[in-house]
């Protein structure tokens, strides 16, 4: 290995993870090859992972042991973000990968997934630990946790081992299957054994917004309706649907971000602090902060919320095809490609502060970032000053470049007192000069630990179904003339007038 070992960097601090195998249902599948299996290396890379330590890929695919290890090792060798590929490193580590191969509607898989665990506990010390991880379809889980909890695989072979579970979003198409699945779920599990995973929770930024608002004293007393005049979330994507335009047309913008990863970041920011910060404490005002959101009156949809899809164009010179043209898309769907939507909080804190959130694919850049928006000072006595325009802003910058700036008027140098606005910032990367782990990394790793505060619990999951679900019944019946904004620009201009209703612009990220 070259250069300093990041186990040297002063800035890491350990926790102590358990001995345990990894079980991942979807071996085969993407998130495992671009995310799962790289975050694992990364984490064995910094010593993080256990002497006792397997992970075990579970799949369709008839595969051995040593061709799960090949495919697997390029998959961390491409994927791998921002880190080396350590070949000796690799060895070690591939030693400690299996495969069970099988189908997940067959008894016989899950009596073949506890003999491999049993094997595991004794040739590899894992303490008869065991973290399922199910990377497959949502359609799957109930058949998959009823064939562990038949083959007794829901708790461990001794009293002090433990057995967890992380699910993948989507939890549910709307609010009646997401408590479905929920009750499949509970006939086999404990609560306290289901991780279901919001990647966004585990985002450096995300997690940093807690401690940029309950580590500070300064920031809090003006985190309320008497200072903050709005809030505008947005998370923008330049690409299309890559591929998952089969997936992507059922679930829509709304589904496949808001009502999760971006009413997560608005729980966030918005909800009161924790007395201490442990799961139950945590989730707990984040749960009341989404049971808090007003839903939008059905007559209130079209004004409340936008939806948008993108057509063909041209970006960079080369013809982008629209949403329509995508493979695997019907040419007449209704999917949206872009959703906006104006959410209120109604508890003491925030009445009446809009919330705007919006959220699309080919848009003109990757970005996604927090603008809190301050009122403007009461008077204005110098010349040339305009707080209507320049108001003080707070941005959180989620990704990609991480980081918290703040815009304030400062005087132009020379004679006179002329203001301009300039902005105050930290940036992650200059503060701290060291890798952030990807939200991945943070999420297995607190799995692993037993700590679930950043992971979405169950009543969670239901409000925030709740706070998206009158917009989704409005949008079911309503055919909208798509395509309605061109790849490449930032989505249609219906979102503009959305703000411009209350006096408001959307800020250029
Ligand atoms: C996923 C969505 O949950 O999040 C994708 O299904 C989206 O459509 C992705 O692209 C965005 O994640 P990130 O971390 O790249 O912002």
């Amino acid at each position: 290995m070259s250069g300093p070992h990041p186990f040297d960097d002063p800035l890491r601090y350990e926790r102590a993870v358990p001995p345990a195998a990894v079980v991942i249902f979807g071996a085969n599948g993407d998130l495992t090859k671009r995310k799962l299996l790289p975050s694992l290396y990364r984490l064995a890379y910094e010593r993080r992972l256990p002497a006792g330590f397997a992970i075990v890929g579970v799949s369709r695919t008839a595969m051995s042991d040593e061709q799960f290890r090949e495919k697997m090792r390029e998959s961390v060798a491409k994927f791998l973000e921002d880190s080396p590929f350590d070949a000796e490193l690799w060895n070690e580590f591939a030693r400690g990968l299996f495969y069970v191969a099988g189908d997940i509607a067959d008894a016989g898989l899950y009596n073949s997934i506890a003999v491999k665990l049993k094997e595991l506990d004794e040739a590899r010390q894992t303490g008869g630990n065991a973290l399922f991880y199910l990377s497959i379809q949502p359609s799957q889980y109930a058949t998959t946790v009823a064939g562990l909890g038949a083959a007794g695989l829901n708790h461990g072979p001794r009293p002090e081992c433990w057995r967890r579970f992380i699910i993948e979003k989507p939890f549910g198409h709307d609010e009646a299957s997401a408590k479905e699945l929920s009750r499949d779920l509970r006939a086999v599990l404990d609560e306290n054994q289901i991780y279901r995973i919001d990647h966004y929770l585990g985002k450096e930024t995300v997690q940093n917004i807690l401690a940029f608002r309950f580590g500070n004293g300064i920031f809090e007393p003006l985190w309320n309706r008497r200072y903050v005049a709005q809030v505008q979330i947005t998370a923008a994507e330049s690409i299309g649907v890559e591929g998952r335009g089969a997936y992507y047309q059922e679930a829509g913008a709304l589904r496949d971000m808001i009502q999760n990863h971006l009413l997560q970041v608005m729980s966030t920011i918005a909800m009161e602090p924790p007395a201490v910060y442990e799961p139950t404490a945590v989730r707990d005002e984040r749960a009341k902060l989404l049971r808090s959101i007003l839903a939008v009156k059905p007559e209130q949809v079209a004004t409340h919320a936008v939806k948008g899809q993108y057509g063909p164009s041209r970006i960079g010179g080369a013809a982008v095809a629209g949403f329509r043209q995508e493979p695997g898309v019907d040419p007449q769907a209704q999917t949206d490609t872009y959703a906006a939507v104006t959410m209120f909080v109604e508890n003491w804190r925030w009445a009446g502060v809009p919330f705007y959130i919006r959220t699309g694919k080919r848009l003109p850049k990757r970005v996604t970032d927090i603008a809190i928006q301050f009122n403007q000072a009461p008077l204005s006595i110098f010349e040339g000053e305009s707080g209507q325009t320049w108001p003080n802003l707070l941005v959180v910058r989620i990704q990609p470049e991480e980081g918290i700036s703040l815009r304030f008027f400062s005087k132009l140098p020379g004679s006179g007192m002329k203001l301009r606005p300039v902005t105050m910032d930290f940036n992650y990367g200059t503060s701290f000069g060291t890798r952030t782990p990807t939200a991945y990394e943070t999420l297995l790793l607190d799995a692993l630990e037993g700590d679930a505060t950043l992971y979405t619990r169950q009543d969670m999951v239901e409000a925030s179904w709740a706070a998206v679900q009158p917009i989704l019944n409005v949008w079911g019946e309503t055919k909208f003339d798509f395509p309605n904004y061109a790849a490449g620009s930032w989505g249609p201009a219906a979102s503009e007038e959305m703000l411009a209703r209350r006096g408001h612009v959307w800020r250029v990220p």
